[in-house]
């Protein structure tokens, strides 16, 4: 059962997870209806996830074995709704892991945490996996306290939740929404509709990125990994690659010379200075083998040319 199925990384996640196990076997749920497409592909329901009821119903009618709880309110967003966000990250995963709990056939969880559980007093570059954890975003502060959450359960009830801590991610098929990270997606939109872009954050801010075809497959990985393997019971560092937005503007305009970038940065900068600029991983690599494929060059290629099909240009 994957929740938040049509978001950015569900939308790519349910179509691996169905490759690898059946159409039929993965439940996709959402807030939202899906793509005309995602329907027909395989089981779907609409169901917020805070309404427990539901989602008691349909764990038990689909005789659901694993959860991917995806569905979560950004760093950009939260900041604007602080007690509605903390209400919605936090309800759902406690929601999930009590009833993991309660009910034995459910033998294994995913849950995303992010480079946003790090703050303005962690080392900046290459974050090392255990470090001074202080977030100072409604986000991040979730996203820490989850983590915290998950390795309880795994501890005292013996649970299976298995967790990365995702760095931005850059992706063509599904748009993000209300991430400090976005930019990174958005700045492909705009070179394609418009020939320029108005970045929110300062051209030097330095942030890790992953290219979504990687962070599927370490997503996948990890949760295939022999569980004696993992010496992580709380979340895992994955970094991807280092850019800013400099950087991959630069990139993009060695394929459109006429991309033309401003910056203005707005609240969202406070954020991105309060995160990593480099993630160190190597736990990852070495517990269930994280490797990452995309570099800076073959995402930005990759990313123009599937924006460019989804809009009908060359
Ligand atoms: N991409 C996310 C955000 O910017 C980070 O987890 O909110």
């Amino acid at each position: 059962m994957i929740i938040g199925a049509f978001g950015q990384i569900g939308s790519e996640l349910v179509v691996e997870l169905r490759n690898i196990y059946g159409n039929e076997n993965v439940f996709a749920t959402d807030i939202k209806e899906p793509y005309e497409d995602m329907k027909k592909q395989g089981p779907w329901a609409v169901l917020d996830v805070l309404d427990t009821k539901r989602l008691v119903h349909y764990v038990i009618r689909h005789k659901i074995t694993q959860i991917y709880h995806l569905a979560a309110v950004l760093s950009g967003n939260a900041e604007k709704i602080p007690i509605q966000a903390w209400h919605i990250n936090m309800e759902s995963l406690m929601n999930i892991l009590d009833l993991a709990k309660e009910v034995p056939e459910i033998n294994k969880i995913f849950w995303p945490s992010s480079i946003a559980v790090f703050g303005p007093t962690t080392p900046r570059q290459k974050t090392p996996q255990l470090t001074v954890t202080e977030p100072n975003t409604v986000y991040g502060i979730s996203k820490l306290a989850g983590e915290r959450w998950i390795e309880y359960y795994n501890q005292k009830y013996g649970l299976d939740i298995r967790s990365i801590r995702y760095p931005g991610l850059i992706s063509y098929k599904t748009e993000p929404g209300g991430g400090t990270t976005d930019y990174a997606v958005e700045i492909f939109y705009e070179a394609i509709k418009n020939g320029s872009y108005e970045c929110f954050l300062s051209e030097n801010s330095y942030l890790p990125m992953q290219f979504m075809d990687d962070a599927i497959k370490a997503t996948v990985t990890l949760m295939q990994t022999d569980k004696s393997k993992l010496s992580i019971q709380s979340s895992y560092n994955v970094g991807g690659i280092s850019f800013s937005p400099k950087e991959i503007y630069e990139e993009i305009k060695i394929h459109l010379p006429e991309f033309k970038i401003s910056y203005k940065p707005d609240f969202r900068q406070a954020i991105a200075d309060s995160w990593p600029a480099s993630i160190d991983d190597t736990v990852a690599q070495k517990d269930w083998g994280l490797k990452n494929v995309y570099d800076i060059k073959k995402l930005t290629e990759v990313m123009l040319r599937g924006v460019s099909e989804k809009f009908g240009k060359k």
